[in-house]
């Protein structure tokens, strides 16, 4: 579906598919869980589920003469890490608007991760006092019309990739291989399970699973406590990439399977179920998660296989995203393990 569109290789290629086994079997064992590693995706800056994306809106931005990415995140952005370690791959300058979207009081929470990386990488960091929100922003529009008037060509770049025409693809791209990576193992996944928050993963994956009828096997894991707007978001980016990729069929509203009951108590702040989820992943699989986005994912996955939810002798592939290098500025909370 993807053949029409130009592509920068930022990844390594196909990201591999990991049986959990000790997880599996402390579930109770009814249910095989995998993970396909999106966190191990890539020599930037520890990758992630945005360099997928950007793999198909770098060729634009180069096209249009730009020389400094703008985009904007909180301040333990993960993705405006990668867009930083884009430009500096690509050559280009980097305009990071971080906004306060996380109501936590770590004393290093602006000083280490994500936004010491993006520092350390180049990047023009801007720290703004407001909220969470994943809407089109004042601040980053104010960053676009800053960057001309210092005599730059920025070129725009959304929150989480999202928004932007050519956001959906990466994901649909995610789809495409786990179908040829299936055809290897010989199995099907019955389920996906997807952090989501600004839209565009689980919207692309939508579309791309949408081929052969599974779209309603994604189940997106809401981590922004305001599940209503995200799920408008990835309604609206579904439908936007199956057009642009000519899927043939309509998007309908339950297509988008949002489960909105892990997001709890807010964007950003992680509950005890949540850290018990992040411990348990790291303590039986050496596989690391973070308070923001993954460890919610994984706490929803955790509670779904003890509810029953995952029919047994299903496999369900968990969709690591990435997003480690927030749990930096979450370390008090994690000071004892
Ligand atoms: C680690 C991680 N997981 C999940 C997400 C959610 O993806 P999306 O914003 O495309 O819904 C993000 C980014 O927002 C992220 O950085």
């Amino acid at each position: 579906m993807l053949e029409k569109f130009p592509r920068y290789p930022l990844t390594f290629g196909p990201t591999p598919i990991e049986k959990l086994d000790r997880l599996s079997a402390h579930l109770g064992g009814g249910v095989e869980i995998y993970s396909k590693r999106e966190d191990c995706n890539s020599g930037l800056a520890f990758g992630g589920n945005k360099l997928r994306k950007l793999e198909y809106i770098v060729p634009d931005a180069i096209a249009s003469g730009a020389d400094t990415l703008v985009t904007i995140g909180g301040v333990q952005s993960n993705h405006t890490r990668q867009v930083a370690a884009t430009a500096a791959k690509i050559g280009m300058k980097c305009r990071l608007v971080q906004e306060s979207w996380v109501p936590f009081p770590d004393a290093v929470y602006d000083r280490v991760g994500n936004i010491l990386m993006s520092r350390v990488m180049g990047a023009d960091v801007e720290l703004v006092d407001e909220g969470f929100d994943i809407g089109i922003r004042e601040s980053w529009e104010n960053a676009i019309e800053d960057v001309k008037a210092k005599g730059g060509t920025p070129y725009a770049i959304p929150a989480g990739a999202s928004v932007h025409p050519l956001g959906g693809l990466g994901f649909v791209g995610f789809a495409e291989e786990v179908r040829a990576q299936e055809a290897e193992l010989g199995f099907t996944f019955d389920y996906v399970v997807v952090c989501t928050v600004t839209g565009s993963t689980h919207a692309g994956m939508l579309v791309g699973f949408a081929m052969d009828g599974r779209q309603r096997n994604v189940i997106g894991i809401d981590a922004s406590a305001t599940p209503a707007q995200t799920k408008a978001q990835v309604l609206e980016i579904a439908r936007n990439t199956a057009e642009l990729v000519e899927l043939g069929q309509e998007i309908a509203p339950d297509d988008v399977v949002l489960n909105e009951d892990y997001a709890y108590p807010a964007y950003g702040v992680p509950s005890d179920d949540t850290n018990a989820a992040i411990r348990l992943a790291a303590r039986l699989e050496g596989m690391m998660t973070d308070p923001v986005y993954e460890g919610k994912s994984m706490q929803g996955l955790i509670d779904l296989v003890g509810k029953g939810f995952f029919p047994a002798g299903s496999k369900v592939l968990y969709a690591h995203l990435g997003g480690v290098p927030a749990i930096n500025g979450y370390s008090y909370l994690y000071r004892n393990g």
